[in-house]
């Protein structure tokens, strides 16, 4: 996938991400609202939609909503180190290393593991688990940027997409702690 498709992907998850945040009761109003500050308006109506569809609006099916979005967009950024990394060669600079990408879609993997295990911890309300397993992810975003940062001056280029994806966490975090 492109990155510019996966950004885009990842920019209607954090208007649904937004919409989730503002409240169940002015769900539906509000979507329109957030929607419309979208680049594809219709797009990302849908989308929303279709996450709602199979959800009831509680303060679980919020958190759960939220989760299945984040695991959705870290797919989508580990497809962009994928492609990151079939870019990069040994003339590169090192900041499109190939060993940093390597450490980054195993970063992702785990992410995707911990929030599949925080989505069954949030179906049978094991409060521990699912906080220990949602604040784990904020990890694994964090040290895919410190592989390219490591070295002075280097910038990761999954900086913006693992910024966006810590965003994404801490509406997660904030959604499960509410249920206590
Ligand atoms: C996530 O929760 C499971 C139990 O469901 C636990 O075994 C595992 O250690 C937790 N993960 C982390 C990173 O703490």
């Amino acid at each position: 996938m492109a990155p510019s498709t996966a950004a885009l992907r990842l920019s209607l998850a954090l208007a649904v991400a937004a919409v989730l945040c503002s409240g169940a009761s002015a769900l539906f109003s509000n979507l329109a609202a957030v929607c419309k500050k979208a680049d594809h308006a219709d797009l990302c109506y849908s989308a929303a939609k279709h996450i709602y569809k199979a959800q009831p609006i509680t303060p679980a099916g919020a958190a759960k909503a939220s989760i299945l979005v984040t695991l959705e967009s870290t797919k989508q950024a580990k497809n962009m180190a994928n492609a990151l990394r079939a870019k990069s060669s040994k003339g590169n600079p090192a900041a499109m290393a190939k060993a940093n990408f390597n450490v980054c879609q195993q970063l992702y993997d785990d992410a995707i593991r911990n929030l599949e295990t925080s989505l069954k911890a949030l179906d049978t309300r094991s409060h521990f688990d699912l906080m220990i397993n949602l604040s784990a992810v904020l990890t694994d975003y964090s040290t895919c940027d410190d592989a390219f940062t490591e070295e002075p001056g280097l910038v990761s280029p999954l900086a913006k997409i693992n910024s966006q994806l810590n965003m994404l966490t801490k509406n997660n975090l904030a959604l499960a702690d509410a249920l206590h």
